[in-house]
């Protein structure tokens, strides 16, 4: 048995530990925001956030998450910086077919908690291990940089109050 803490809930896993996270999520779960691509870490669809760090959910076992915290696309709105990526990408109407963009925002999402202000370079570089079929790239883009303009401007102002996760599993 492998407990996981999963968005802020533990979760009793009786899977193998070798199994990827992914599949514990998507089959085990129900959590499926986070999508299969490719299965060989080349994609970037099945990220997450592996206590607060970018992971390719498909090639990590749920041995590696033990003691850990997952947060998946279903609870990256709770987090301010996640929110205000949702929304630039809301506002800016990047998905085209949308399967990709879970994530491309775990992953954005990831970025601008290390880098606030991040450049061109910074952006293409955290984002480059994100493939979209669809091209929204320039979207993409933008929408990052307009979170992390939303984010400058309301630093130092109070949060507001966690939203309440779409798709939470019990
Ligand atoms: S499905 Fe994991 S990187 Fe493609
Ligand atoms: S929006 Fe279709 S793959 Fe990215």
């Amino acid at each position: 048995m492998t407990v996981l803490t999963i968005n802020g809930k533990q979760h009793q896993i009786d899977l193998p530990e070798d199994t990827p996270i992914l599949w514990t999520l998507r089959d085990q779960l129900g959590m499926t925001g986070t999508k299969f691509g490719c299965g060989m870490a080349l994609c970037g669809a099945c990220t997450v956030h592996l206590d607060g760090e970018p992971i390719r959910s498909c090639v990590t076992p749920i041995s590696a998450a033990v003691n850990k915290k997952i947060t998946t696309i279903e609870a990256v709105e709770q987090d301010h910086i996640g929110k205000a990526v949702q929304d630039a990408w809301m506002a800016l109407g990047v998905p085209q077919c949308g399967y990709c963009q879970s994530g491309q925002i775990m992953s954005a999402t990831a970025l601008l908690k290390k880098v606030p202000k991040p450049d061109d370079k910074q952006i293409m570089d955290a984002m480059s291990g994100n493939i979209c079929r669809c091209g929204t790239y320039t979207r993409i883009h933008a929408a990052i940089k307009q979170a992390s303009t939303t984010l400058a401007g309301s630093a130092g102002k109070a949060p507001a109050p966690a939203a309440k996760a779409k798709g939470e599993v019990k």
